[in-house]
């Protein structure tokens, strides 16, 4: 598929069938991941793959509530994919890397994570997770960006991620089922050029 074609086609896949995804397409798809940009090459960002059965039903019970869970056909069509991956940032790794030698003029050399004007980590991250729904379209597959709906620490700890990592949220990818609700997309339309582009200046 040429990139152009997967970027028009990306859409946020809410409801999967169960249906495995073969262990060297979702490598594949993860090292599109690896392949993201990443601020002074720091690449301080981990990913956790989760597919098995016993760690997908780990991974919802961190990341949701019963109530969630219970909610009816939304929740069991996001459940039902075969695989997750979370993204863990590490910002002490780009804070060390900003006070590495090659760094030492940058204006965030030194600076502790909470003074970073951009977390780099965050960007990272979310680079990481824009390749992997890109690479999951090109290969046919559907993919959601989601939020975590409990506390980012709460599920880090729970899959045993160090301590002072950080997460953005999670992405779930397998074949769509085909019966999506009704999301943002279909009541709002995209903004258009002339709208979102400021030419030479706002
Ligand atoms: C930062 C961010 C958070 C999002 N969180 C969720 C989420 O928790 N659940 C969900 O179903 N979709 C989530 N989405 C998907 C958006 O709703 C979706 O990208 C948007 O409606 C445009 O649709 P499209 O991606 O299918 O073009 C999120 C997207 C982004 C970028």
């Amino acid at each position: 598929m040429e990139l152009a074609d997967a970027i028009a086609r990306r859409k946020m896949t809410r409801s999967f069938s169960p249906e495995p995804v073969a262990p060297e397409l979702l490598e594949e798809l993860l090292s599109a991941a690896g392949r993201a940009p990443s601020a002074g090459f720091t690449q301080g960002v981990d990913l956790v793959a989760i597919t098995t059965g016993e760690a997908r039903v780990h991974f919802w019970e961190l990341a949701t509530d019963e109530a969630w869970r219970s909610g009816g056909a939304r929740a069991s069509g996001l459940m039902a994919a075969p695989a997750i991956v979370v993204p863990v940032a590490d910002p002490g790794a780009y804070v060390r890397r900003y006070a590495e030698q090659d760094k030492g003029a940058s204006s965030l050399s030194g600076r502790v994570a909470s003074e970073w004007p951009v977390p780099y980590w965050i960007v990272d991250a979310s680079f990481m997770v824009m390749q992997l729904l890109l690479a999951a379209t090109d290969a046919g597959l559907g993919a959601l960006f989601f939020r975590l709906h409990a506390e980012a620490g709460v599920v880090l700890e729970g899959l045993g991620a160090p301590a002072g990592r950080v997460a953005i949220g999670a992405v779930a990818i397998g074949r769509p089922a085909g019966d999506d609700a009704r999301t943002s997309p279909a009541t709002r339309k995209r903004r258009g050029l002339d709208d979102l582009v400021h030419l030479q200046r706002w």
